[in-house]
Parts: structure tokens; sequence; C-alpha cells
């Protein structure tokens, strides 16, 4: 079995001016130097007016900074779209396609979500790749065969674990304050390995993350769950105490 090192990713969604955020991200750096070694990797988010200056803040540090989502296409005319090429000449690793956000604010469905992260993969980003069921589809029993079939639509040819990262965010626990229960999370994920093979390289390196209303007071029991190899986190990457005590339960 390899060892998959944690994530914990902070999606700062449309939240934060230039002087917040780059006060967040530098302190967030200087807490990763301060502590040397961690067990965990650390990423930011933050929206796209803040990724170039948050970039050169932490530049030279282990926190790593990303977008939050990208284009197909690596240039041309597409009013108000950022492309995987731009995020990485901006200073970013890492790119989140496929949030639920996207998925129902502007009608991303998963052939779209598979060419964003293969566009992401081209411009050598490592693509988070976002599933999860809403509370209607829990109830109705549904919520194995659609994260399964979320996974097997978004994941492009040539993803591997090197670049690609799988997120678990349950709909209904986003920004609620409900989180799903252990039990339910280690179903999902497992689920979700299981559907890894035979689509994707090397499934079992692959990391697979957890989100929706993770904080201080339950990441510890979310992150000692079978296969949650990190946490994608909303509102609580807004508050570095909050941020860092996440990570620091892993
Ligand atoms: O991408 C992170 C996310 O959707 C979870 O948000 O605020 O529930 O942690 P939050």
């Amino acid at each position: 079995m390899p060892e998959r090192r944690k994530l914990i990713a902070g999606n700062w969604k449309m939240n934060g001016l230039h002087a917040a955020g780059l006060e967040l991200a530098t302190d967030l750096s200087k807490r990763l130097a301060a502590a040397g070694t961690v067990g965990f990797d650390m990423l930011v988010c933050p929206p796209a007016t803040l990724i170039h200056p948050v970039a050169q803040a932490v530049a030279g540090t282990p926190l790593a900074v990303g977008g939050q989502d990208c284009h197909v296409k690596p240039s041309g005319a597409h009013t108000g779209d950022i492309s995987a090429a731009m995020l990485v000449d901006a200073g970013c690793a890492f790119v989140i396609v496929g949030h639920s956000e996207r998925r129902q604010n502007h009608g991303e469905d998963d052939a779209l979500v598979a060419a964003k992260a293969a566009a992401a993969h081209a411009a050598g980003l490592i693509a988070i790749i976002c599933v999860g069921e809403t509370l209607e589809q829990r109830e109705a029993g549904q919520a194995l065969d659609v994260v399964a079939s979320q996974v097997a639509g978004s994941i492009p040819s040539r993803a591997d674990a090197a670049n690609t990262v799988i997120a678990y965010e349950p709909v209904w626990a986003i920004g609620t304050g409900k989180t799903a229960t252990s039990a339910d999370v280690a179903e999902v994920h497992a689920h979700v390995r299981a559907t890894l093979a035979g689509r994707i390289g090397d499934p079992d390196a692959v990391r697979i993350l957890y989100g929706g209303s993770v904080k201080p007071s339950n990441a510890a029991e979310l992150m000692a769950v079978d296969h949650v190899d990190g946490a994608l986190v909303g509102g609580a990457s807004l508050i570095a105490d909050d941020f860092w005590g996440i990570a620091e339960t892993c």
C-alpha cells in the first residue's frame, strides 16, 4: 500500500481582498516554516485576483497555491475565463475543477470537468476533481452510485496519482455545519478508491480528500478515516488558527 501524504487544501472561494489574503497566506507560510517537518502538504486556493500576489508572498516556502477553476482551452476569446497555463504563470501548482458550486451554478457536467482536468494536466497542474451527492440523492440511497458515476466521468485519460487528487464533498455538508458521519465518509471513500481502479494510473496512491464543514473540532476524527487523505476546506480555511488547527490533526 503506497503511503499517501495528507493534503490540507483551503478553498477561499469568492472571499478575500488583497491585504487580508496576503496576511492569511503569509501567516500560514510562517507557521509551516516554524513547524519544520510536518506530516501534511498545505495548499491555498485564493480567488483569481489574489493568486499572483499570494504566490509571490509565499514563494520559496512549502505553502502551495492553486486556482479554483480553469478553462478547457489554453487561450482565446473566452471573456472572464482563466486558462490552466495562466494559473501556472501566476504561480499555481494545483487547480480545483468540478466543485459542486461550479457544477450547480455554472452547469458544469462530468465531461466538461474531465476536459478541464485534462487541460490542467497539459499545463502541468495537479487537478483536484470534486465529486459529491446532493441531499436528495443521499436520501434516495443514491450517494454511492452518484459519486462513482461522477468519478468515472470526470477523470481524463492520462490521469495518475501524481497529477490528480479526488475531493469528496457531499453537497449538503458544504457551508452548512453538517458533516457526514465517519461511517458515511469511510463508505464513500472506499467506494471512490474502488472506482479509481482501472480508470487512473496507480489508483492506490491517489489522494482522496474529504470536504464539507471541516473544522478543528471534527478534523481529527475525519482525518483518521480509512482512505481520507486530507481535507478540502472552505470557511475554516479563511481563519489561520482554524486552518492550521485542521492541519495539525494530521
Ligand atoms: O471546497 C470546500 C468546500 O466546498 C467546503 O466548504 O465551508 O463547508 O468547509 P466548507
